[in-house]
């Protein structure tokens, strides 16, 4: 019986020592018995770099790959054909390459987040005011499928406003966005919250009014994950939330996404999400001297990681 061929994918970023994504597409490949490699690869920053690492795995015929920190942009200049939530977010962290040899680009976070929220914890986003805290590409990146939902409406709070009013403009064509300070949440309640800032990298929280989630209504939301409470996860439970999740489920749904458009089957998610929880569990009660090698020097405390952002800090804890 012959072996089939591998068909090669990679996940670059830098750093990308840590990703999880291997791991997540290495299950999905053994559930749905696809015959793929996926190997994570760092690219340098200089310039060029990213394009020339492209370029050369496409030539290898490499068959796609993921895109993360700090490439999206220039994954998104560089694709020839980009998807329409690809082209708004103004990022890509998926592309494939096709028998032509043309490249195509897409945006799977929106969706990734979407999911998690209406699949897995079965929370619908139709006719909800939502509120989504940061105005950077955490947050532009979930737009549009978020509004695609149709929300009741969809307020983008940033401290510096300006950032927000012109993401705000940005989507104004697909349903009712706006853009506010935090001092102007005064008064308003919300029920989705969703927490795109990088502040609990920083161990900081938006400053939102004490009173902005609708007792035991609202839903609060970190694109952040973490073995233990994020701070704003923390925050909402505190606050009224009567549900509060962390985005460990939206990096496998972006993930489950990305292998849908490679492979045409959709992996289970939830065994996976599985998996990784308990990894996390793991990892926090793994002692220094247990952790490997090179870990040592890092602080034996995971640290709250935001989804597409983890890389970033170079300090989280990965498996
Ligand atoms: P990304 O592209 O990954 O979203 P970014 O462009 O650096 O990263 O955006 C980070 C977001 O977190 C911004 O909205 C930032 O607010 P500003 O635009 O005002 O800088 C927000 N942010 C970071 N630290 C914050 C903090 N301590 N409190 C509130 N918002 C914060």
């Amino acid at each position: 019986m012959n072996t089939p061929s591998l068909d090669h994918y990679l996940v670059v970023g830098n750093p990308i020592a840590h990703s999880k994504s291997p791991f997540i597409h290495a299950e999905f490949a053994k559930q749905t018995q696809q015959a793929i490699s996926y190997e994570p690869l760092l690219i340098e920053t200089n310039n060029g770099a990213f394009t020339q690492a492209i370029q050369a795995f496409q030539a290898q015929g490499g068959k796609g790959l993921n895109v993360t920190v700090p490439f999206k942009q220039e994954a998104w200049a560089l694709v020839k054909q980009r998807s329409t939530r690809a082209e708004r977010a103004g990022a890509v962290n998926t592309i494939g390459f096709d028998n032509q040899g043309n490249s195509w680009g897409d945006n799977t976070d929106g969706i990734g987040l979407v999911r998690d929220l209406t699949k897995n914890h079965g929370k619908s986003l139709n006719n909800q005011r939502i509120l989504l805290l940061g105005a950077g590409g955490a947050v532009r990146g979930v737009l549009e499928p978020i509004l695609q939902e149709k929300p009741a409406c969809c307020v983008i709070a940033n401290r510096t406003v300006e950032k927000a009013q012109t993401l705000a403009r940005l989507f104004t064509d697909l349903g009712d966005i706006s853009a506010s300070s935090y001092t102007d949440l005064a008064g308003q309640q919300f029920d989705i919250i969703i927490n795109g800032t990088s502040a609990s990298l920083q161990g900081e929280l938006p400053p939102l009014p004490d009173d902005i989630i609708p007792l035991k209504r609202g839903w609060c939301y970190d694109m952040m994950y973490s073995a233990q409470r994020t701070p704003f996860i923390q925050w909402a439970l505190e606050h009224g939330a009567i549900c509060a999740r962390d985005g460990l489920g939206m990096l496998v749904e972006q993930a489950a996404e990305a292998f849908y458009l490679w492979r045409g089957v959709r992996p289970e998610t939830e065994p996976v999400i599985e998996l990784l929880k308990q990894r996390l569990r793991d990892s926090l009660s793994a002692s220094p001297q247990t952790l490997p090698p090179e870990y040592s020097g890092i602080e034996n405390r995971p640290e709250p990681t935001r989804f597409g952002d983890w890389e970033k800090s170079g300090r989280c804890i990965d498996f």
